[in-house]
């Protein structure tokens, strides 16, 4: 079976294709199918951004798609970056300068928790939507450590591991993760569905 990943991100697709895999579920990117679908994040939470995402791409490709929204929320920044993650500092923002902005923010906040959301939607040609969400709390580091995963990884702070996400395998972060948890939601309601 296959299903289109509703995104350019390679690292999504990695950590999803590593869970998928597993029950004969192929995920392949937008690009391997000629297609660059842009959508506007319009929607106020993950899940509505998600299913925004899976439903443009399934129409564009006639192919079941699957779409991840996902962002960290910090207590003290009252949920920000949040929906913006992707977004926050604008346009000409990496990576790196993402989550400096983030560590710069956070400079003297009362409290460094923060959680990672990830609401993945799968809408499939006959209308259907398979819909999971998972979270995984934690802290913000006071400065990066490690160099695995993407995105806000060396300074999202796990204090049960004593490492940030950025310190672990991809082994490890699958399981402990936002996006591991919503993939095994996920993977259980595809199963019902196709059941
Ligand atoms: P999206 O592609 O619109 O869902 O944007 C997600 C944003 O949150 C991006 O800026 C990512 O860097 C960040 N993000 C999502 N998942 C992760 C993760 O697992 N680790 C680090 N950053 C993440």
């Amino acid at each position: 079976m296959k299903f289109v990943l509703a995104s350019q991100n390679k690292h999504k697709l990695a950590e999803m294709q590593a869970i998928l895999s597993a029950h004969g579920v192929e995920v392949v990117m937008e690009a391997d199918l000629g297609l660059q679908v842009d959508v506007e994040e319009t929607g106020e939470t993950f899940a509505e951004n998600a299913l925004l995402k899976a439903r443009a791409v399934m129409e564009a490709s006639g192919l079941p798609a699957i779409a991840d929204d996902s962002g960290v929320c910090c207590d003290a920044l009252n949920g920000a970056p949040g929906v913006y993650s992707a977004r926050y500092g604008g346009p000409e923002y990496d990576d790196v300068s993402r989550y400096k902005l983030l560590l710069a923010n956070m400079r003297g906040a009362h409290t460094r928790t923060a959680h990672f959301t990830s609401c993945i939607a799968c809408v499939f040609p006959s209308g259907d939507t398979i819909e999971a969400e998972g979270i995984c709390p934690g802290t913000i580091a006071f400065a990066p450590q490690g160099t695995g995963g993407f995105g806000y990884d060396p300074v999202f702070f796990l204090p049960e591991l004593k490492k940030t996400y950025a310190q672990l395998t991809p082994e490890e972060k699958a399981a402990v993760s936002h996006r591991g948890k919503a993939l095994a939601v996920f993977e259980k309601k595809l199963k019902e569905y196709l059941g």
